[in-house]
């Protein structure tokens, strides 16, 4: 353990990575790739047909758009760094080892963004008399640049689930285009565009300042931007599912509805027919030009969308237990190589944060505590989300001492214990405690530094 771990109350540290990731994936998708593209196609129509009234709205649209994605998008962007490093410093650092040059390049092509969108904002204006041509260009680049900002990431993300050919022979070209690389790149664009498409329609049907003719006619165009990109979107998604290992998708069902609702099964059919319906169904009004139906829908088909992106990225997440990246990590950061070593030499003796007797906590707490943290902290809290005292509670000392060394046997994504014997009792005793039964500390025996290496 070279890192600190930081225990973030409630939340804990995976749900406050996924909260982050999840705002920053809506509006990097949905608007910086969504409805920029959308704004400079109507711009680009408008230019060809003199149509100033097309042009003006595409205008109108820009400023909220500007500010959501330079504030929002830029902070989560940089916020989604900010957490992991952090909360994960060891498996980012690893990636950042493999994947240095697109990362590089990934950071030049979000300044870029930045740069390009400004003066696409700021001289609309000043270049409409002479130099609308020139204008139009610049969106399209941005979309170009955005995509490839699309690209880069999903090269990485993809490796994380299926790292396959980079296992065996470490080339970068191997670790980037992995098999869930293409249509991982499609359904992220094309997710983005349909989601644009969303958020204009929206803005569209409510803003009083657009005319009716106006109106009606960006309806028809955005109900089947909709409709085409939501549905190729969907063919995107199906194919990735295809690439991904068979175990993986036992798992889904687990990721999105916990083990509390996993025998349930049909109802993630149903929440995702259910907004599949909803989307499609707005989509067709906007281009049957029913304001009314598409007025009705649109608040309910946005909260759907959020879902299905949070529903998706939890899977992707997820999906991979026990591993952060399969064959080479587990989900707590402990490569799979190091963890046999652990087991052998001991967690605590290389733990460098780890102090024995910190001022305030109860003897043998420490110990427990770092142990905990290490291996089970990532997805565990004490007392919020995934409490692992409620986990536990009920149990008997002897079981949770057994059940610390068989995480990996009982739930299919938990990684397993990584430390020696009597560490695991260590654990072991502060979990059972920490469950409730008090009586446990005195039956174990305490654990030094010194100790923990000649077991
Ligand atoms: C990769 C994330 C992850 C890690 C790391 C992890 N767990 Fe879990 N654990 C889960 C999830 C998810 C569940 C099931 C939650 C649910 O859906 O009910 C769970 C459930 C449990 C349960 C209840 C199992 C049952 O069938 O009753 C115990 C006990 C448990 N974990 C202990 C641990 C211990 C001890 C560690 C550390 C050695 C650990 N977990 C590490 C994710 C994790």
């Amino acid at each position: 353990m070279l890192f600190p771990t930081f225990y973030l109350p409630w939340l804990g540290q995976g749900m406050s990575i996924a909260l982050v990731a999840v705002v920053h994936v809506l509006i990097s998708h949905g608007f910086a790739i969504g409805v920029v593209s959308i704004i400079v196609l109507l711009e680009h129509l408008a230019l060809r047909r003199g149509d100033a009234e097309l042009e003006g709205l595409a205008q109108n649209m820009l400023k909220p758009v500007v500010i959501i994605v330079t504030a929002v998008g830029a902070v989560t962007g940089a916020g989604i760094w900010f957490t992991v490093s952090v909360l994960a410093p060891g498996g980012i650092g690893y990636m950042l080892r493999v994947f240095f040059w697109p990362w590089f390049i990934e950071w030049m092509a979000f300044t870029l963004e930045v740069l390009v969108l400004l003066p696409y904002y700021f001289l609309w204006e000043r270049m409409r008399a002479k130099q609308a041509g020139l204008h139009v260009a610049l969106g399209w680049s941005y979309v170009a640049v955005a995509f490839a900002s699309a690209f880069l990431i999903s090269g990485i993300l993809g490796f994380m689930l299926t790292p396959d050919g980079w296992v065996q022979n470490q080339r970068l070209v191997s670790a980037f285009f992995n098999p869930t690389f293409w249509p991982q790149l499609a359904l992220r664009f094309l997710g983005g565009l349909a989601m644009g498409g969303l958020w204009s329609l929206a803005f569209v049907l409510f803003s009083r300042r657009i005319g009716a003719d106006l109106r009606q006619r960006v309806m028809r165009l955005l109900g089947g931007w909709v409709l085409i990109n939501g549905a190729l979107c969907a063919l995107a998604v199906w194919i990735y599912l295809g690439r991904i290992p068979q175990t993986y998708a036992t798992h889904k069902i687990f990721a999105v509805l916990t083990s509390h609702l996993s025998q349930d099964a049909w109802l993630l059919w149903l929440g995702n027919i259910l907004a599949a319906l909803c989307i499609a169904a707005v989509a067709l009004a906007a281009w049957l030009r029913w304001r009314r139906v598409a007025l009705a829908l649109i608040i309910p088909a946005l909260i759907l969308t959020a879902g299905l992106v949070s529903e998706f990225e939890r899977a992707r997440e997820f999906v991979r237990g026990p591993y952060l990246m399969p064959g080479y990590m587990y989900a707590n950061q402990i490569p799979l190589a190091q963890s046999d070593y652990l087991d052998k030499h001991g967690f605590l003796a290389g733990a460098a944060w780890y102090q024995p007797q910190p001022p305030g906590l109860a003897p043998r707490a420490p110990a427990g505590h770092a142990l905990f943290m290490a291996n089970c902290g990532v997805c565990h809290t004490i007392g919020g989300l995934n409490d692992i005292r409620d986990r536990l509670k009920g149990r008997t000392q002897p079981s949770v001492t057994v059940m610390v060394r068989r995480t990996k046997q009982m739930v299919p994504f938990m990684p397993s214990f990584s430390g020696t014997p009597a560490e695991a009792l260590t654990m072991a005793a502060y979990l059972y405690e920490l469950s409730g039964e008090r009586r446990s500390l005195e039956a174990v025996p305490p654990i030094s530094r010194k100790g923990v290496g000649h077991e």
